[in-house]
């Protein structure tokens, strides 16, 4: 069981398609979390992987004219090679189709189905001959597919089903006493609500082979394959050797420490996963932690839009380091965050170049300049060392605490502080001063020796970041002081660093990147001021408080959900262009602002009653919502 051991895992993406930016984004942040607990010493397992069974991969791969192990298995080896020069250090990248994976999955099929918790019965939908899809009576448009238009029929097909509805209860009071399930806690309110509260509907796990022949066929019925999540989800114990004749890896990490997924897969991970856990008499995983989405130019980036360049164009422009660094820094943990080539640049030059790069070639050229590059420690202080030596020791408690709070952009936040703090310390003593004056030698030696101290253990802090970059700084101080032990001022008692510095993040042009995507704040179209308005214009407008009871993605329009919204004395649907912005499951519930006496108009097929309030600084957007005002409120 648990002991000093952390178990982190990423989501296995689908091999439909080469990985992109969004998929590095969950995989760094993963790395940087593993990566972290090993430095402070803890037993790390750090599994990633691939998810190949599935409709889309069938499809696709018939029409390359492939197989679909055939298709899948070089967008495998690509992934592999981008988590190699990202450096990302995974114990096990495990493959749905790996033989170990397939016969774990079997074996959970057949227990659960001995004991009743997977059961035979009929899938009940509206079936799309030529687009071979089911689609629930709410996804239809105007009675026909979404998809293609044509006509649907009510179809019945053999299926299993987990029962998903005889563990509701014990799932809720489980989750009474483990809130921490689920990370971060905003998504809690949405899971209860939205999912829990309706009741839970027992889970379709399985299709006949002849709609659906790539799956993992069941033990018990050779008609049927495994369909989606029992699947997937099992990959968490599959690569722990559940089931197995070993399953020492089992025993020794299981329950998972963390499940790191996009927020659009937290619901299978925070209810679907953990009753299944709870059928199979397994405990629980401790967190799973649903992420924001990294967006590109106020859209999801996606492979079927194409908005985005293979992540190693970027990693050998600009080096392993800045994309990390972007992607560990840029966005506040949890929430959306944009994506591009000049943000990124303009991140390497603030904190990387101006900052860190700085600090540290500033430092070595002065040490050698006035002490050919010997630094001892001495007591010989002045006015703002108390304050560095502090902050230099404060730092791992700061670290730890945002780290295991999974504030991962904030831990970076701590470790450039300490950073800026030390460049202002050198404007603050200014040794160029002290060097010129031969009296001052030990007081120039103490300021050199604070300096050094703060990069070593900033160095040390970074590890997890920006891997490369620390190693590159250890050698050229030319220490072995960077344990996480060594994380405190005074651990080294004389330095002896290189006498060729080399500047580790040359400051990049950023008029050389392809500005066009990111205007910048000046070159942004000021928008026009609308003309004054009287008060009665403005009573013309009735705004109330409307509560989304349901949403859904607009079948026909990727930017668009469709709401059904409660303003008091009825509900209305609302469309609008938020759905690069919130996910159904997200938005449901929430209590916004609504235009209520607008002119219905229809978009794309769907009838909008009404409109929503919301601003957008043209990257991210918010919906404006209050929290005690009862649906129908009149807002003034
Ligand atoms: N195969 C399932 C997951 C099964 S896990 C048991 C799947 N695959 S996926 O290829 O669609 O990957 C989705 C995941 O990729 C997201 O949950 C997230 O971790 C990552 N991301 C993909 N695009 C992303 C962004 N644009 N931004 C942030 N993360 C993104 O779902």
């Amino acid at each position: 069981m648990k002991n000093n051991t952390y178990y982190i895992t990423t989501p296995i993406y689908y091999p439909s398609d080469n990985f992109h930016i969004g998929h590095c984004y969950t995989t760094v942040i993963a790395d940087c979390l593993s990566r972290y607990h090993k430095l402070k010493g803890e037993d790390v397992y750090f599994l990633t992987g691939s998810d190949e069974h599935g409709q889309k991969i069938a499809e696709r791969a018939a029409a390359a004219g492939k197989s679909p192990k055939e298709f899948v298995d070089p967008i495998v080896a690509n992934a592999k090679d981008l988590w190699k020069a990202l450096d990302i250090e995974y114990d096990r990248f495990i493959r749905t189709t790996d033989e170990d994976h397939i016969r774990c999955v079997q074996r959970i099929y057949e227990k659960l189905y001995e004991q009743g918790d997977i059961y035979k019965g009929y899938y009940e939908g509206w079936y799309c001959t030529p687009c071979e899809s089911y689609w629930t009576q709410s996804q239809l448009v105007d009675g026909k597919c979404p998809d293609c238009g044509r006509e649907v029929k009510l179809m019945k097909e053999e299926s299993y089903f987990l029962r998903l509805s005889k563990y509701q209860k014990q799932f809720e009071e489980y989750l009474e006493s483990h809130r921490d399930l689920m990370q971060p806690e905003s998504r809690y309110n949405e899971m209860v609500n939205n999912f829990l509260k309706p009741g839970l509907q027992d889970l379709s796990v399985s299709r006949t082979v002849d709609k659906l022949s790539w799956g993992i066929p069941l033990t018990f019925d050779s008609n049927h394959v495994s369909y989606v999540w029992i699947d997937a989800l099992s990959n968490y114990i599959s690569a722990m050797g559940y089931l197995s004749e070993d399953d020492s890896l089992f025993q020794t990490y299981w329950p998972a420490s963390l499940h790191l997924v996009g927020k659009e897969i937290f619901r299978f991970h925070t209810i679907i996963w953990p009753i299944m856990l709870m059928a199979l008499g397994v405990a629980e995983p401790l967190k799973v932690y649903g992420h924001g989405w990294l967006i590109i130019e106020g859209g999801k980036i996606s492979k079927s839009l194409g908005n985005y360049k293979d992540p190693r164009i970027y990693i050998k422009d600009y080096g392993v380091d800045t994309v990390r660094y972007f992607l560990l820094s840029e966005v506040p943990f949890g929430n959306d965050g944009q994506f591009s080539e000049l943000l990124m640049v303009q991140r390497r030059n603030s904190d990387l170049a101006n900052v860190l790069g700085n600090l540290v070639n500033r430092t070595l050229t002065m040490s050698n300049r006035y002490l050919s590059g010997k630094i001892k420690k001495n007591d010989v202080s002045g006015a703002p060392d108390a304050s560095l030596q502090a902050m230099i020791n404060d730092l791992s408690v700061l670290l730890e605490d945002k780290m295991d709070g999974l504030r991962v952009d904030e831990a970076i936040g701590v470790i450039l502080d300490l950073l800026r703090r030390s460049n202002k310390y050198v404007d603050e003593t200014e040794p160029w001063k002290l060097g010129k004056d031969p009296e001052a030698k030990e007081r120039l030696e103490s300021v050199l020796y604070h300096l050094l101290e703060a990069i070593r253990v900033s160095a040390i802090a970074l590890m997890p970041f920006i891997p490369e970059t620390s190693k590159r700084i250890f050698e050229q101080l030319n220490t072995s002081a960077k344990s996480y032990s060594d994380m405190a001022y005074g651990k080294v008692d004389e330095y002896q660093v290189t006498a060729n510095p080399e500047i580790l993040f040359e400051r990049i042009d950023e008029k050389s990147i392809g500005v066009s995507e990111e205007p910048k704040a000046a070159e942004k179209p000021v928008e026009e001021s609308k003309p004054e308005i009287t008060m009665d214009d403005f009573s013309k407008i009735q705004l109330q408080v409307g509560l989304v009871k349901s949403c859904k993605k607009h079948p026909k329009a990727d930017k668009l959900l469709i709401s059904q919204v409660d303003i008091g004395d009825r509900t209305v649907q609302i469309v609008s262009g938020i759905a690069e912005h919130y996910t159904p499951e997200e938005f449901t519930g929430k209590k916004i602002i609504v235009i209520t006496n607008l002119k219905p108009a229809v978009l794309r097929g769907e009838t909008s009653e009404g409109m929503l309030l919301a601003g957008s600084d043209g990257k991210l957007l918010e919906v404006v919502s209050v929290q005690d005002l009862a649906p129908g409120t009149k807002i003034y």
